[in-house]
């Protein structure tokens, strides 16, 4: 019986643009865990939609010649029939046109609008306001913000524009922000290195947030209580969490559906949610969601999948090229939480050969093509072990077996136990990891007790095998039901060769000790691709997941301070500013550069080297450095990157460890060629170009 809800969100897609994996990402990862809340027993509300209002959709209407509703019901459809066809069970898909989202908005904007701060203050104030407003990304920005006179998110052209706008007195909650972030609830922001990146943003003055836009200038939007205005679009779309679910209530236990247990977001959109609509929140008095949960990027070739970029990829075609369930798989697989991911073809054929075509599909298509020696149909019980170590006639000979054998059940058992606090955590690529270890185990156990030598022999051989095949069979049960919620459609089909439905199955997630299984032949459930129907560039191979560098996570970081170290003549005391986070890094460059030569460069961070004492000063980290001439050391120089931005190598998948050490560093050997650094022959990069090095070519980079 479902004991907990669970409401869940994505964010909601601008319409304007065509879905791509970036946006099935979040809805398949809310998708999925939504299922395995409900296999959890909880019950579960989850929402997603289309934000529709703002310059953008107004200008695409015109330019198309319809109005911006008919543009929008157009637009929208996309993404509700994109998401049907990825097998997304949403409760709810809202679109901020939605009349009652309109109206929602608007009684909220009221309250906001006539209620004081207990200083005697309004929580909304007008301005006459100047600023450099970006058409593109619809905000203002302060000089200091702009990169090149340009809009530092679109990189496109801004216009200074003079006019009245309506304030949200965001300043004043700004205290309360931080000790809600960091004492209230520490694990509101998922990961906690995005928690920091937040905390250490907040640690500037927070200004008070424009929540208008006059009509003048657009006026597809959210009438504000002065009617000359409509609603900045944020404020409109950050609201569609709360306008969803106004009113309504859970079944079971009849609390109200808000608050978000997890709005799920990537982490470009972060300061939107955790500082404008947590304060919002705060100003309105409603309670607030319980997890902000920032997922990384897919990167293609270094650069970020998107419209703008021109490398975005279809989910469609994805599904069309490799089936719903597989994609699925690979995109809640592949991706660590948190970190970006990269996306090919033949990152995808890898992991698709490997886990599902050798581990699951292998395995079912085993079992079954020995059942057929008994008919289909195994019967067990409580028959236990010493059965193998009779037919074995020593103990000795036995004992592979029986090691495989505990270990299928062990691990049978533990993933079943470890399931709830993966969901919990949101550590879904881990779970699927070791669904499919529960896999790796059944082949091995099929290779140690070799059945297929017992299909052909008298009554104890037939029932050894019988013994045999129930037990793979229970654990293949055990496995598609867990992978399940990522699959549906394919655990379906696999549990009906078991003679199972899902539902039925999960009602019984444990181990049994005696049952029968009446199994069905299926053609094989995930065949394997063929690596050649891949193009030559991008065959695996080039993606060595298990390269020891892919654990080791580089950063780009700004060197804010140099000081002596108190104790240590070869070294430095840096502090380094790592992405919102300010860390402090013991160098040996005393010798080789002078404080000025390194105050305010940017340089690489080996940032999740586990924390050391260097001399008493606790270095967290270990900056890059190149052998140049007359044995002098150089910094390696991320060009043009900022702090925080991932340094990766070429082609080589990313999946930082949290923590490693020096020897596992040191097997990453770096060198210099052509003034760059690389890993094994490939650049390595930040996705603004470049790591650069004073050096000669073949020099060391450590
Ligand atoms: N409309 C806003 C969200 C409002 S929520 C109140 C918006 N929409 S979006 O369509 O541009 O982006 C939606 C989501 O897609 C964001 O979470 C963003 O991080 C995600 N992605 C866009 N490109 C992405 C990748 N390349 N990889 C992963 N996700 C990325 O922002």
């Amino acid at each position: 019986m479902s004991n907990k809800t669970f409401y869940v969100t994505t964010p909601i897609y601008y319409v304007n643009d065509v879905p791509h994996i970036g946006h099935a990402y979040t809805t398949v990862l809310a998708d999925v865990l939504s299922r395995y809340h409900k296999l959890l027993g909880d019950e579960v509300f989850f929402l997603t939609g289309t934000d529709e209002h703002g310059q953008k959709v107004q200008q695409a209407a015109e330019k198309r010649g319809v109005t911006p509703q008919a543009h929008c019901d157009e637009y929208s459809e996309r993404f509700k029939s994109a998401w049907k066809d990825l097998n997304i069970d949403f409760n709810h898909f809202i679109r901020t046109t939605d009349k009652a989202h309109v109206e929602y908005v608007q009684r909220k904007m009221e309250e906001l609008w006539n209620k004081k701060l207990p200083s005697g203050e309004s929580l909304i104030y007008d301005k006459e306001y100047s600023g450099w407003y970006s058409t593109s990304e619809e905000r203002f920005f302060s000089e200091d913000e702009l990169v090149d006179g340009k809009d530092p998110i679109s990189n496109r052209a801004v216009e200074w524009i003079t006019e009245k706008n309506y304030f949200f007195r965001m300043s004043a909650f700004q205290e309360k922000l931080i000790h809600y972030i960091e004492i209230e609830k520490p694990d509101f922001i998922l990961p906690d290195f995005r928690k920091n990146e937040v905390l250490g943003f907040l640690k500037q003055p927070l200004r008070d947030l424009c929540i208008s836009r006059p009509k003048s200038r657009l006026n597809w939007g959210i009438t504000l209580p002065d009617p000359d205005y409509v609603a900045y679009v944020w404020v409109d779309a950050l609201l569609n969490y709360a306008s969803a679910v106004d009113g309504k209530k859970f079944k079971t236990i009849g609390n109200n559906v808000w608050p978000a247990d997890f709005h799920l977001i990537g982490k470009d959109i972060l300061t939107t949610h955790a500082i404008y609509w947590t304060t919002l929140l705060m100003a309105l008095e409603m309670p607030l969601p319980k997890h902000i949960l920032a997922h990384g990027w897919w990167m293609i070739d270094n650069a970020r999948m998107s419209k703008t970029t021109g490398n975005v990829v279809s989910p469609l075609a994805m599904k069309d090229k490799y089936g719903v369930d597989a994609f699925r798989f690979f995109l809640i697989r592949e991706m660590t939480m948190g970190y970006d991911a990269t996306f090919s073809d033949a990152i995808f054929v890898t992991r698709l050969n490997a886990s599902l075509a050798n581990d699951v599909g292998n395995g079912l298509s085993r079992v079954l093509k020995l059942a057929e020696f008994l008919e289909f149909k195994l019967d067990y019980s409580q028959d236990n072990f010493s059965e193998y170590v009779r037919f074995g006639n020593s103990s000795a000979s036995a004992q592979p077996q029986l090691f495989a054998y505990e270990s299928l059940i062990n691990t049978s058992r533990a993933v079943i136990r470890e399931l709830p606090g993966m969901v919990e955590k949101v550590f879904l690529s881990f779970a699927l990891d070791s669904h499919v270890g529960l896999f790796g185990d059944l082949n091995r156990y099929l290779e140690v007790s070799a059945p297929w030598k017992l299909a052909k022999g008298g009554e104890v051989e037939k029932r050894l095998l019988n013994n045999i095949l129930w037990h793979c069979s229970e654990a293949m049960r055990i496995g598609f039901t867990l992978l399940h919620p990522v699959m549906p459609k394919k655990m379906d089909e696999a549990l009906a060769a078991l003679g199972w439905t899902f539902e039925e199955s999960q009602k019984q997630l444990v181990w049994r000790d005696s049952g029968s299984f009446s199994l069905k032949s299926i053609s094989p459930l995930f065949p394997r691709i063929d690596t050649k129907t891949i193009p030559v560039a991008d065959a695996p191979g080039k993606t060595e997941s298990t390269d020891p560098f892919s654990s080791v996570e580089l950063r780009a970081v700004k060197i804010l301070s140099v000081e002596d170290h108190p104790n240590a003549e070869a070294l430095y005391v840096l502090q380094v500013d790592a992405g919102g986070e300010t860390r402090t890094v013991c160098a040996g460059l005393r010798k080789h550069l002078t404080k000025e030569e390194l105050i305010g460069k940017m340089g690489v961070l080996v940032a999740n080297l586990k924390p050391a004492s260097l001399r008493g000063v606790m270095s967290q980290g270990m900056m890059l450095a190149a052998d140049s001439e007359g044995g002098k050391l150089s910094l390696a120089n991320p060009e043009s990157a900022q702090p925080g931005d991932a340094i990766t190598a070429e082609g080589l998948e990313s999946h930082p460890k949290p923590q490693i050490n020096l020897k596992d560093f040191e097997k990453c050997p770096l060198a210099a060629k052509g003034g760059k650094v690389h890993y094994k022959g490939k650049e390595l990069r930040s996705p603004h170009g470049a790591v650069l090095a004073q050096a000669p070519d073949g020099a060391v980079v450590k």
